[in-house]
């Protein structure tokens, strides 16, 4: 797959709070397409990024990520693999990068535990809070963008891009329902890091819709 990992710029490190940016949405609803847009919007603005995904992000992270993509396994065992990788990707990758003063776009956090584990899966919601307090703390993404998309929709895309799907891929549509509901709790929680993109419309409107959302944001923020 042609993820540019831990891809960066060298943009100079401006003297402002750097910001973690995340991209969540069921599988096909396209939100990798878009990363090239955000990473054009911070670029134009002067500000250094850091690009990387979950799970992964780390040499560890990805070993991790090939197991739980691939072999068959408990629900438990897949929360707390995903759980690992992030626990990995967060003290090696995500916090040395705000540190250096980078902004960080990561394809995937939290929120996809508590929408594939905690929706898709069924573990219960108390355990995901207490290992997302445990692995992450306080850190919390500045702003989300979830693609939302209908599953069937999803589903056709998936068909048409790629050969044989790893393991959530190969999940029918009821699971992809039981993800989109678990993101619609996540979120209604967390409207203010929110920015709910209709991953349906063609590809330059989803483009434009993040760009002008990102942008509107990097006012807010660097006033
Ligand atoms: P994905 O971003 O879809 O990778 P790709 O576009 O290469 O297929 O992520 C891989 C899968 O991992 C995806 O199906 C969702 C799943 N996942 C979880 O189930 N829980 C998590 O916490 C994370 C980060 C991902």
């Amino acid at each position: 797959m042609n993820v540019p990992l831990l891809a960066t710029n060298y943009n100079e490190i401006p003297d402002m709070q750097p910001r973690l940016i995340t991209l969540e949405g069921i599988d096909g609803a396209g939100k990798s397409t878009h990363l090239t847009t955000i990473r054009q919007v911070l670029t134009d603005a002067g500000l250094p990024w850091l690009e990387t995904r979950e799970p992964g992000g780390t040499p560890l992270a990805e070993t991790l990520r090939s197991l739980v993509l691939s072999q068959p396994m408990t629900a438990l065992s897949e929360t707390l693999l995903m759980f690992a990788a992030r626990h990995d990707h967060v003290e090696r990758v995500i916090c040395p990068a705000l540190a250096r003063g980078q902004w960080v776009l990561s394809d995937r956090f939290v929120d996809a535990s508590y929408a594939y584990q905690g929706g898709g899966r069924g573990v219960a919601e108390k355990q995901l809070v207490s290992l997302e307090a445990w692995v992450v703390g306080s850190l919390q993404p500045d702003l989300t963008f979830w693609f939302d998309l209908d599953p069937d929709e999803a589903r056709l895309r998936l068909n048409r891009g790629r050969g044989v799907g790893d393991r959530f891929e190969q999940e029918q549509r009821d699971f992809f329902e039981r993800v989109r509901g678990g993101y619609q709790r996540r979120f209604q929680e967390r409207p203010d890091r929110l920015c709910v993109i209709d991953a349906g419309q063609a590809e330059v409107e989803v483009s434009a819709q993040v760009k002008q959302a990102l942008e509107s944001r990097l006012i807010k923020w660097l006033r």
